[in-house]
């Protein structure tokens, strides 16, 4: 069975008991700013795949013009919402709420209700190795890579990208399960030449097909989290051989969906995960699976006060 739909079967069981205990479900507030196709299709696939388990989804819209406040307001009133377990904001945030905005938003999340990991507090929690929600994509690299009996100890892991989102978390992540972990990032001479010796590479730098065959060290294992959506014919071409699904999708909706990897890189790699298909779903059965942590958190808490 496919890595994502083990972790929903993981906790079907725990939702519930929850709702047998508690007499509701795990509740899960998203909160959409705006009309970002790519976070349309994002927040959709991850209030279906939480109220397909059995918890409740709902979602919050605001406005492409709504300010930075009105956005802080709605996360408050979520706050203060006892049904209301796990809180998502989906980035990226309007450009006109401000350069700031972001930052204002996800630290004004409650830290128990903090699904996605992003608030300053739980990120130190986990720079400390103690328990904390963890950002999704990352979380979900992790679970992937231990549910298919993937070595880290010992191992070199280089992550491509330093994001608050996946980068980062995510050298955290294999640091502390042993590997030996480097961070490339834009600024890094010779990307090529440190990512040819990892055992384990993950990608995350959004630059569509950025990675090479001439990047990977034979057999290791390669995790691609990059998702772009590729619109220029002549690229799609210079990709893709004639003939492949690729090119009939083009040909259909104008665009294809490409990862950081080329595709190339699978005949050298021991294992590939693909775009579309491979962490997407694997990031939005993070997203049920920390809702339920945290609303069995909260839960237990309440008990014991
Ligand atoms: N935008 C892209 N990835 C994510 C994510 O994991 N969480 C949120 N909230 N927004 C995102």
């Amino acid at each position: 069975m496919a890595c994502a739909a083990r972790i929903r079967e993981d906790v079907a069981p725990r939702i519930a008991l929850f709702q047998q205990r508690y007499g509701r479900p795990p509740g899960l507030g998203v909160v959409l700013a705006g009309h970002n196709p790519a976070s349309e299709v994002y927040v959709r696939n991850k209030i279906k795949t939480v109220n397909e388990a059995g918890c409740r989804g709902v979602l919050f819209r605001l406005d492409a013009s709504a300010s930075a406040d009105e956005a802080l307001a709605l996360v408050r009133r979520l706050n203060a919402d006892d049904a209301i377990d796990g809180i998502l904001v989906q980035s990226p945030l309007p450009e006109g709420m401000g350069a700031e905005a972001e930052t204002r938003v996800f630290d004004a999340v409650d830290p128990s209700k903090d699904v996605d990991g992003f608030h300053p507090c739980n990120v130190g929690l986990l720079v400390q190795k103690r328990p904390a929600p963890v950002a999704c994509t990352p979380a979900g690299c992790i679970e992937l890579l231990e549910r298919e009996g993937i070595q880290l100890r010992g191992k070199h892991a280089v992550v491509l990208g330093r994001s608050d989102i996946v980068g980062k978390p995510m050298a955290l992540l294999l640091l502390h399960r042993d590997a030996t972990v480097t961070v490339c990032h834009s600024r890094t001479p010779d990307v090529a030449a440190v990512a040819r010796t990892a055992d384990i590479l993950v990608a995350a730098i959004g630059r569509p097909v950025f990675v090479t065959a001439d990047y990977i060290k034979p057999g290791a294992t390669v995790i691609d989290v990059g998702i772009n959506a590729l619109t220029a014919q002549a690229e799609v071409e210079r990709i893709f051989p004639e003939g492949s699904r690729q090119r009939a999708q083009f040909a259909e909706r104008g665009s294809v969906l490409v990862g950081d990897v080329h595709p190339d890189v699978d005949a050298v790699a021991g294992a590939l995960t693909p775009v579309p298909g491979g962490i997407g779903p694997i990031t939005v059965a993070m997203v049920l699976k920390n809702t339920v942590t945290a609303a069995e958190l909260r839960a237990a808490r309440k008990v014991a006060m």
